[in-house]
């Protein structure tokens, strides 16, 4: 069992890793230890004591006041009783106070992982060297118990936790705050690594040291954001991708979150995550109890790259369902980009059976086919064929798509309504909305009220009937835009603060009952690309569309961000046309399809107009990517250059090291520009390597310490890829 409890510590190991707690003097919980793995069990000595400081706070049964919780590595902070650093959690009692004072009440140790009602959580999916900790803390002033959830994944050295809030009192209690996990760190030097952006500019890497104060990084938009992933990096100063300690904290949540980090006057960091608290009130009668979304992290001794390479195989195995877990999922062509709006059934089958010569394997149907949408502004809510499109509905377009060898997915929007629908006829009061204020538009849409129980209800047979009316094999769920207006008609007025938590909690319930009801259908989702990148929604899928900006050059840098914290399995990527419609950019077809190949490799222009050199090409992408699935999708990744704007490089080793697919990508050239030595440091120094194109040998000392190296080369954005295999 990784979980011990002696000695009033609780200590738990993983392979590589040790986290340590301590109940110390008067109940409290002291956090003693996170990192690489150490063997002492008593850490009392990390609680500080140095007598005689003004202008300090200590409980009053603390006659000598060594107690400061300000200065103590806190496990689990109650706000208003003496830690003036930002707290875990803020109640509001029947009497208007806010404190919570939290001691230790009782623990429980249990194999296998727990499961969150109406959450996501992270699952044992039949693994070995999985258990859990649940340690009760209770405020000493009221009936209120804090269950801290531990999950430990001892193979993969990933914690999950979270935190259940039980109200055993008589009178209700509003939670204004509770992280799902706090991190204290005694010494706060140290880089924050945040993944932030824009749309069509997701997941940008943002380093920054530490300071003094408070820092971090929220969503209020009802979403995860595009502006700020809810995944960050804590690491030393001089930690790269090969060395150096590493720590990477996910939180699977989908809606409002927030990261806050602050910096003590003695340097220690604090660090919570969780729903985010402005606005958020959310009401536990007595007797209820109210669950913050579950938070995991792993941490790493050897860089940046093997922080991702456990969270990689964490997510795939432990986050996805488990039917994707090691799944050969479909190489696919969207139509949005080929066609946007001007579309029809002949158009779709043709784009499929060209598609079906190529290697292509699925057809995406794009937003357009339903209601009377001729453009981003109706329909959405009338999820019945367009019958100007598909004169005979999703049937037999579905069977036509089928019989040229490919099979059909269809896009949904089915949180959204437009004001020129039928469904906003027949309910514009399903709108989210505030009462007698005016409403905000984005993208000539409103957002569905999906808190209130008939509108959830309306979306979940929405979508059930479209799954249920022909041969549909993967669905890309899009949501267009940001939450505003936060408000639902099915609570009371002093309840509206728990409104985007139940839309989250709305949305998850829907995507339960529909991949229960459908267990293979293969979901991408989507917001207005990669505004909704998290592992809530992986959960659900084992794909998200990484971004609306498919410009191969803006994309390496997408996809690198990404990839600190997802796995590349998860990242949809497409080839689409040149110049990009996103960017204007030109780029060659090779270099477009070299770095759509890291992902969930697809199609998104017009096949049918391309050359016949072009389609060969194609055949030769689909054909490649095939071959290298399984390393692409399940290998180990590496990134091995990152010069952004300038050069990136990337590779993919097989679990024995024995192959290696290395990717670099000249993002733009100089004149009398080196060649390039790139160095391989992932290499096994032990192995010979063959790169089968050419079939010169390298030891993989070699590899790992000089390098192969790249010709200069005349033009920009010239792609490589080379393939090593060893005996
Ligand atoms: C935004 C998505 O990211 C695009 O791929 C496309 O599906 C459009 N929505 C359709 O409206």
């Amino acid at each position: 069992m990784s979980i011990i409890f002696k000695d009033s510590t609780f200590k738990i190991d993983t392979k590589n890793t040790t986290y340590s707690m301590k109940i110390i003097d008067f109940g409290y919980l002291m956090h003693g230890y996170y990192g690489g793995k150490i063997s002492d069990l008593d850490l009392q000595y990390v609680c500080p004591k140095t007598p005689d400081r003004s202008y300090i706070a200590a409980p009053e049964a603390d006659k000598k006041m060594l107690l400061r919780l300000n200065d103590v590595p806190q496990e689990y902070s109650g706000y208003g009783i003496g830690d003036f650093r930002t707290t875990a959690l803020r109640l509001k009692h029947a009497d208007g106070s806010r404190a919570a004072d939290l001691r230790y009440f009782s623990h429980e140790i249990t194999d296998g992982a727990v499961s969150l009602d109406g959450l996501p959580s992270a699952r044992q999916n039949g693994e070995d060297g999985v258990s859990s900790l649940k340690i009760t803390l209770k405020d000493t002033a009221s009936e209120v118990f804090v269950h801290l959830y531990y999950t430990v994944f001892e193979n993969t050295d990933v914690i999950a936790r979270t935190t259940i809030v039980e109200n055993k009192g008589e009178t209700p209690v509003f939670v204004e705050k509770a992280a799902s996990l706090q991190l204290d760190f005694l010494n706060g030097d140290m880089d924050l690594i945040q993944l932030s952006g824009a749309w069509a500019r997701e997941r940008q890497i943002v380093r920054t040291h530490l300071h003094d104060g408070f820092q971090g990084f929220a969503s209020r938009r009802g979403t995860s954001s595009h502006q700020h992933n809810p995944f960050f990096v804590l690491c030393d100063k001089n930690t790269d991708e090969w060395s150096g300690s590493a720590y990477g904290v996910h939180l699977m949540y989908s809606g409002n979150h927030r990261t806050e980090i602050e910096l003590s006057q003695y340097g220690a960091a604090r660090v919570l995550v969780g729903i985010n608290d402005e606005g958020f009130s959310y009401e536990v009668k007595s007797n209820e109890k109210f669950t913050a979304p579950q938070a995991f992290f792993t941490h790493s001794e050897n860089g940046l790259s093997k922080m991702s390479e456990n969270l990689h195989k964490f997510i795939r195995r432990h986050i996805f369902a488990p039917q994707w877990y090691g799944s050969r999922r479909p190489l696919l062509i969207n139509n949005w980009e080929a066609t946007y709006f001007d579309f029809d059934e002949d158009k779709l089958v043709s784009l499929a059976e060209t598609a079906g010569k190529l290697g292509i394997e699925l057809l995406v149907m794009d937003d357009g086919w339903f209601g009377h949408r001729e453009g981003d502004d109706s329909s959405l809510g009338d999820w019945v064929p367009y019958k100007k499109r598909l004169a005979g509905g999703l049937e037999p377009l579905a069977r036509r798509v089928n019989e040229k060898g490919v099979k059909f997915g269809i896009w949904v929007e089915p949180e959204m309504i437009s004001e020129d629908s039928d469904l906003y006829l027949n309910h514009p009061d399903w709108v989210m909305c505030i009462p007698n204020r005016p409403r905000t538009v984005g993208r000539n849409q409103f957002v569905l009220d999906l808190a209130k129980e008939e509108v959830k209800q309306y979306v979940l047979d929405a979508v059930l009937n479209i799954l249920g009316s022909a041969d549909i094999a993967y669905m890309k769920w899009d949501m267009n835009r940001y939450l505003t207006d936060a408000y639902s008609k099915s609570l009371q007025a002093e309840n509206q603060g728990e409104t985007y938590h139940r839309y989250v909690l709305a949305l998850y319930d829907i995507l339960n009952t529909i991949t229960e009801k459908y267990p293979h259908l293969l979901i991408e989702h989507c917001s207005g690309g990669g505004g909704r990148f998290d592992t809530g929604m992986l959960y659900y899928s084992p794909q998200i569309w990484t971004s609306d900006d498919t410009d191969a050059a803006e994309r390496v840098n997408i996809q690198f961000g990404t990839s600190l914290g997802y796995p590349i399995t998860s990242m949809g990527s497409h080839l689409s046309a040149s110049p990009n419609h996103q960017t204007g950019r030109l780029t060659s077809f090779d270099t477009r399809a070299a770095v759509a190949y890291s992902g969930t490799f697809g199609y998104e222009l017009d096949i049918n107009r391309l050359t016949d050199d072009e389609r060969e090409q194609i055949k030769k992408q689909c054909a490649f990517y095939k071959e290298h699935y399984d390393l692409i999708n399940y290998g180990r990744y590496y990134r091995l250059a990152d010069e952004h704007g300038k050069f990136a490089a990337w590779c993919f080793m097989s679990p024995d090291s024995k192959e290696i697919l290395l990717t670099a990508v000249n993002l733009s050239s100089g004149a009398n520009d080196a060649d390039r030595l790139l160095r391989i440091p992932c290499a096994d120094k032990n192995l010979r390597y063959t790169d089968t194109q050419t079939g010169e040998n390298y030891f993989g000392d070699t590899l790992c310490r000089l390098g192969i190296a790249l010709p200069f080369t005349m033009g920009e954005r010239i792609s490589f890829i080379k393939h090593f295999t060893a005996e």
